[in-house]
Formats: structure tokens, sequence, C-alpha cells
């Protein structure tokens, strides 16, 4: 990477290490904002049905390939929904095959269209055992469901009850903790060794929980797992942009149409595929870490992922005039609005 002055900087190609895109008109609609600025980006299987097997995986990933915009270069890498009943073989068929790269787990009930997710570890403990055998990637969504714990503190909890313990049974399972939130997901990651690294969000460097509750219920700041507060904002900045190999970009960019989000009871989600790498260089700019972007956004995923990394390029240029995006974009299934920091970014794409 270069930072060819104050106002240039020239970076691999990033990639996009957490991504939905939905399926259908939904998928159609939204697939070129990520083909537009990622080259690679690991995708959720939290469909309606999930994507539980390497025959799921495979269809989906033609659904996906078939709907990239003509002129996009872009590899979707594919998740199997880790359920009770997956099936070690088929994981492992699917691994070799190059079907898969990771398994995504969901404790049951944490979030979107996660009811089909892991209530009891002990059945998920062969293909978990095969995983580590073979150095299969774990996602993870770390949030507990336990209705007893407040959801400010489901990420913190998930750590000591699950995610430990697990590890513990298992060291050598290779295990990202997916969209951190928290100053103790960072401290987890940083006390632990090179088989645990963790994506964080663009939203979740940019608001805290202010964003969603103050002056109003802003639904489009409302996500899972949920803003924290600011010192935790904090936290992840400083990770981020540390240089530590540990972290890397996730957007969790997860669309949902206005209707849904506009609601009584309103989806979890926020989406930020198009703007991403802007809000990035703006962030990275602020905390004096222009030159740390890179390993963020385009390095640390793949070695993470024992990935090549991407050979192509992309500049970006800091203007006196503001960039503008897409407030919303338009799908089949009605329009999504893009994440607004709510301040004006100056950094553009050269051209
Ligand atoms: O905010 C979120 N939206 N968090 C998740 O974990 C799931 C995602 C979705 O699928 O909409
Ligand atoms: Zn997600």
């Amino acid at each position: 990477m270069s930072v060819n002055s104050a106002n240039r900087i020239t970076l691999r190609r990033p990639d996009d290490w957490h991504l939905h895109l939905r399926d259908g008109d939904m998928l159609k609609g939204v697939i070129g904002e990520t083909s537009e600025h990622f080259a690679r980006a690991i995708i959720m299987p939290n469909l309606v049905p999930p994507v539980v097997t390497t025959a799921d995986a495979i269809a989906y990933r033609d659904r996906i390939t078939a709907a990239i915009p003509t002129g996009h270069e872009f590899t979707p890498l594919m998740t199997l929904y880790l359920t009770e009943g997956s099936n070690p073989d088929d994981v492992e068929e699917g691994y070799k095959n190059g079907v898969i790269t990771a398994l995504k787990l969901y404790p049951a009930g944490a979030t979107t269209n996660s009811d089909s997710g892991v209530r009891n570890f002990d059945k998920a403990m062969p293909v978990l055992e095969r995983m580590a055998s073979l150095g299969i990637p774990l996602c993870v969504h770390g949030e507990v469901t336990d209705p007893d714990i407040d959801i400010f503190d489901r990420e913190a909890v998930f750590i000591d009850r699950v995610l430990d313990p697990l590890r513990k049974r298992l060291p050598e399972l290779r295990v990202i903790m997916e969209h951190i939130t928290t100053e103790d997901g960072v401290e987890y990651v940083k006390a632990n060794d090179k088989n645990l690294g963790a994506t964080i969000t663009t939203h979740h460097l940019i608001i805290n929980r202010n964003a969603i509750l103050v002056g109003g219920i802003h639904p489009h700041f409302y996500c899972l797992p949920v803003a924290k507060r600011e010192k935790h904002r904090l936290a992840l900045r400083k990770a981020a942009t540390s240089g530590d190999v540990r972290f890397f970009l996730g957007t969790d960019s997860a669309p949902h149409t206005d209707d849904r989000k506009e609601s009584a009871c309103g989806c979890a989600g926020i989406f930020t595929a198009n703007n991403t790498v802007q809000l990035l260089a703006h962030v990275f700019e602020q905390e004096g870490a222009l030159d740390k972007l890179e390993g963020f956004a385009s390095i640390n995923g793949p070695q993470f992922y024992g990935l090549p990394l991407n050979g192509d390029k992309i500049t970006l240029e800091k203007r006196t005039e503001p960039a503008s995006f897409a407030a919303k974009i338009e799908t089949g299934d009605g329009p999504v609005t893009v994440f607004n920091p709510e301040f004006p970014i100056y950094w553009h794409y050269a051209d």
C-alpha cells in the first residue's frame, strides 16, 4: 500500500469477510453494490431455508454468480450454516472440493433467520472436530440468546459461557468472532493465539447506541449485535486501525427493504456495501492510520483464511467536495436504505 500523499492512497482491492446477499430479486438488486467494490466476500448462509449442505451451497453460489453484473470480477466465498445435524462428511467434501470456505455458527434465535442454529453444542461436536482437524474456519455470531441476559451484555456473556469453553475444548479450531462490538471482544482476541480472529463492521466504527435511540428511534441504525456505548466504539476503532493482523473487515452489510425496517418490529441489519470503502478511508484518516487501511480491508482477512491476496489495486483520493452516495438501492423487493453516517465523506475513487 502507498499513502501517496495526505490526499491519495493506493491499496489492494478489498474483500468483505462477512456479507448478506439474500436470494431472488433482493440478490439481483444488491449484488452489484458489493461486486463493484470488492473482489471476494464471505457469503452468509442465513437464507430461508438456510444453506446447510454442500449441494445447497453449490446451488446458491450459482444463483449469485448468475446475478453478478457483466464486467465485474467477483468471487463469492460460500459458507454453510452449522446445525446440530450438520454432516461432517458433507462438510469435508465441500471444503476439499473448494465449494465452501467456512461454516457459520448462529446460536439459535440470536438474529435474523437463526432458528436452525445450535442449541446444544455437544450435538455439533462431530462436525466441529472435523473442521478443527481440516483447518476449516468457523465464523461465529457471538451473542447468547438467554432472555435473562441484557441485549447489551450478550456478546461479553457469550465469550465467557460459550466461546472460551469451545476454544478450550478445541484449541486448534480456527474461529472468527464476527462483527465484534465490544472492548471485551477486542481484548479476548488480543489475549488469544493465531487461531482466533475477528471481523469489524464499518458501521460499528462509526455509530454508538445513541445513534439508534436519541431524538427518536432510528431503525436504519439497528443491527445485531446492537451498537454499544461509546467506549466500545473507541476500542473497535483502536483495534481496526492498530495493524494487528487478527482484525479485519466484515461489513455485515445486510439488506432489508424499508417496509421491514420502518416497522413496529423492525428487522436488524445495516446496508453499507456501496459506501464502506470510502467511509473506512475517512475513519482511518481520522485515526491517523491511513497506512493501516490496506491491512484491515485487503490483507489480514485473506491471510487469516489462508487465501491469496488480490493483485489489483484501487486508488482513493480526498477532494474538497463531498462524495455522494445513493440514499437507497432500488431492488425488485423494494427499496433498501443505505447507511448514512450523517457527516460528509471527502474520499472518492480516483479514476
Ligand atoms: O443485523 C444483522 N442482520 N445481524 C445479523 O446477525 C443478521 C443480519 C441479517 O441477516 O439481516
Ligand atoms: Zn451478519
